[in-house]
């Protein structure tokens, strides 16, 4: 049985690969790597000692995604291929729309074609409205506030579509939270291109001296110390979500989406002192105006991913910080700093 996993170079998706692989399956990694890199890969079969094949193919080109499920037994997939930055979606908004929903079409028909009717979406919290209550629980109405998040919500809406057209396909749609963390070995982590966006990214590099210091968006909010509140979510544990969800799907025909959250909220100033303790050096911050579309406060209801998938988010705040600070130590600039890349082929066995 093979699983496909698209864009399973990337940050969520090199995890939930290693955890695929340590568990016994076989999987076959697409990706164009336009946001990612091959290291990842082959650090993922090293970690693991597991060999799998490696495509590098753009979702929107239909040939070569035909190709791939005619060549190889696919069983399901877990979708992660897209775009992902609120910001940049919102200056070039045509570019996420043109990425994240047509390679996605693409690859619902091609699975429509070759039979393969097994999916797990990796979704996003952001489709949520500003208005739903706290924590969010699966029911809340979603209204997403920007492109990235409205093709997260188009996504699932045009899966919900194929499902009541077609009751044989079993999909569970992945609403992930805040992402943060890397493997324990340091090998796998998160790399961002240029200058982060997220808050751990950019206080793990101004703790390594690659920024001078983090700028806090916004001190004027109604929490406890007037900082943002959200949801981290260590990727391991979020990885070995992917893996209950697509046992879930395994077994009878479903259409679901699922909170992956640990359901605790830590505020932007308590991210920042656990990374203190974590890298035992003081995080230099200033205090600046809120960030365009944040609100104040989001963390998750888990309840029903408790409940359905019997998954919970293990690994605490603490030892989410210790975990990025080994991966940023190992790797100060990401997997930039590797320079032969090309054995990843032979070392994924492609
Ligand atoms: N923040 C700062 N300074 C920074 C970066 C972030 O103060 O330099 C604050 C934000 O204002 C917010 C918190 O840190 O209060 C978290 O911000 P992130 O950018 O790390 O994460 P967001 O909650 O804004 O968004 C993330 C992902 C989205 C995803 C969403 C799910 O970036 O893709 O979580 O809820 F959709």
């Amino acid at each position: 049985m093979t699983i496909l996993v698209t864009g399973g170079a990337g940050y969520i998706g090199s995890h939930t690969c290693v955890e695929l692989l340590n568990k016994g399956y076989d999987i076959i990694v697409a990706d164009n790597f336009s946001n990612s890199h091959p290291e990842s890969l082959k650090r993922a079969a090293e970690l693991t000692g597991r060999l799998f094949r490696v495509v590098q193919l753009d979702l929107q080109d239909k040939c070569q995604v035909e190709e791939l499920f005619s060549e190889n037994e696919i069983e399901s997939v877990i979708h992660f291929a897209a775009f992902k930055a609120v910001g940049e979606s919102m200056k070039n908004p045509l570019k996420y729309y043109q990425n994240n929903l047509a390679g996605t079409m693409v690859l619902l028909e091609a699975m429509d074609r070759f039979n393969v009717k097994k999916l797990v979406f990796s979704s996003s919290a952001t489709v949520y409205g500003k208005e739903a209550d706290i924590p969010i629980a699966e029911k809340e109405e979603i209204g997403a506030a920007n492109p990235y998040g409205r093709t997260k919500q188009m996504i699932e809406e045009m899966l919900n579509d194929l499902f009541q057209s077609d009751p044989k396909w079993s999909i569970a749609v992945l609403r992930y939270f805040n992402p943060i963390g890397a493997h324990k070995s340091g090998r796998i982590g998160e790399d961002p291109s240029g200058i982060p966006n997220n808050l751990l990214p950019y206080i793990a590099q101004v703790a390594i001296g690659r920024r001078d210091q983090l700028i806090i968006h916004g001190d004027d909010y109604e929490t406890k110390d007037g900082t943002g509140i959200r949801d981290y979510i260590h990727v391991v544990d979020l990885a070995k979500g992917h893996l209950k969800a697509l046992e879930k799907i395994s077994y009878t025909p479903i259409y679901e989406t699922y909170n992956l959250g640990t359901g605790k909220g830590y505020s932007v100033l308590e991210v920042v002192e656990a990374f203190q303790r974590a890298c035992g050096r003081p995080i230099p911050y200033t205090i600046g105006t809120r960030r365009a579309g944040d609100s104040a406060v989001c963390y998750a209801d888990a309840t029903k991913a408790k409940n359905e998938l019997n998954w919970a988010a293990a690994i605490e705040i603490d030892e989410m910080c210790e975990d990025i600070w080994r991966w940023q130590q190992q790797n100060p600039e990401g997997y930039a700093s590797v320079e032969e890349t090309a054995g990843v082929k032979e070392a994924t066995g492609a």
